[in-house]
């Protein structure tokens, strides 16, 4: 083994435990592309909330990421503060959790280069996202197509051990695991190898009007899409016009009624109830409707309520990112330092 050529210290194997605390570290992201909808906040938010006490959270809003499709440059820094505001929103609690802007600590960008020099082409180009994405586009920018890169360097740089994302997230994770274990075979124990957590209903919520698509902040009409902010009658207007099928059966079939089966799995999520017992309790979708209606209009009640509160003050909400900033970069840092030590970087002597 040669010794480091700087700091002349053998590299010494390193196991995860000795990366943090016992506390299971948590991280995720959401790009500020859009307003945040139903699939959002059961595919995401639910989870990151419902782990805050018992796991040490980093949750970021990915802003460099929302660079890989167009933007608006006058409007991506308001939208990054109400992305952040929606997080607190959807419950989690500012003293409990790290929040942070993804382009405030550098080391991101720095990381996913490491990683794209990682990672191979043939990899990044069986990306499903990717080829979505790319689809019909007649200019495709590079970071479209490096985007899992930087993902994998979000998650690694936190010696992560959960990542919880909705199902369209998962082969992205899967390629996050196959490059740290990469990289961990190749210059010796660097990362931590992350999984995916993913709900057991409603991991990937569909479009109302059009359910064989995912429900999305930027594709399908407004009224195939519930946001995080909408009110009472916004919420029961849209349940009401869900398209169902004309056979008329409250039946749990997601290939056959892709429609009455969304509106089923979105109930059990909601109520807790596993899917069937919930298919068994109706016979006509109009009671159906009624009831989903109901649950999910006090279920986001006191979303509204908190974004209120924290999107009154952007100042604070600024000062909660930047403190959130410090102190992820304090762990990135490390994690940085390590990964460029393994690849035989030449380390600075100051
Ligand atoms: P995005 O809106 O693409 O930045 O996604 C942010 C988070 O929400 C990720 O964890 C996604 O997996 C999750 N998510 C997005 N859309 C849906 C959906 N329709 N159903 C369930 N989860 C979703
Ligand atoms: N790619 C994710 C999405 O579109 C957002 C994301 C970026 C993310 N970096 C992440 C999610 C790290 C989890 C962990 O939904």
């Amino acid at each position: 083994m040669i010794s480091h050529p700087v700091s002349g210290r053998l590299p010494v194997p390193r196991r995860a435990a000795t990366y943090h605390s016992a506390m299971t570290r948590v991280f995720s992201g959401v790009q500020p592309t859009g307003a945040l909808h139903l699939g959002n906040y059961l595919g995401a938010f639910r989870q990151w909330v419902a782990g805050q006490r018992e796991s040490d959270c980093y949750f970021c809003v990915v802003d460099l990421h929302s660079l890989t499709v167009e933007h608006e440059p006058g409007e991506l820094a308001a939208l990054t503060l109400d992305t952040a505001a929606c997080f607190l929103a959807a419950g989690l609690e500012p003293d409990l959790v790290t929040l942070f802007v993804q382009s405030h600590v550098h080391e991101h960008a720095e990381m996913a280069w490491l990683l794209e020099c990682n990672v191979s082409f043939g990899e990044l180009s069986r990306m499903t996202q990717f080829k979505e994405k790319a689809a019909g586009r007649g200019a495709v920018k590079a970071g479209l197509f490096t985007y899992p890169a930087l993902m994998a360097a979000d998650i690694l740089l936190y010696d992560t051990d959960r990542v919880p994302v909705g199902d369209d997230q998962r082969q992205h994770l899967e390629l996050t695991r196959d490059v740290a274990m990469r990289f961990n075979n190749r210059y010796g124990e660097t990362f931590v190898v992350p999984e995916a957590a993913v709900p057991e209903a409603a991991a990937r919520v569909m479009d109302l009007q059009a359910p064989t698509q995912k429900m999305s902040k930027s594709e399908g009409s407004p009224l195939g899409r519930i946001d995080l902010l909408d009110g009472p009658e916004e919420v029961t207007q849209k349940i009401r016009r869900a398209v169902t099928d004309t056979d008329g059966e409250v039946s749990y079939d997601p290939d056959r009624k892709p429609g009455v089966s969304n509106l089923l799995e979105i109930m059990s999520a909601v109520t807790g109830e596993p899917v069937a017992e919930v298919a068994s309790r109706y016979q006509q979708y109009g009671s159906l409707k009624a009831d989903l209606a109901e649950a999910l209009v006090e279920m986001l009640q006191p979303v509204r309520k908190r974004y209120e509160l924290y999107s009154s003050d952007p100042g604070e909400m600024a000062n909660l990112l930047e403190q959130g900033a410090d102190k992820a970069a304090a762990v990135a840092s490390k994690t940085l330092a390590r990964a460029k030590e393994a690849m035989g970087l030449l380390g600075r002597t100051a």
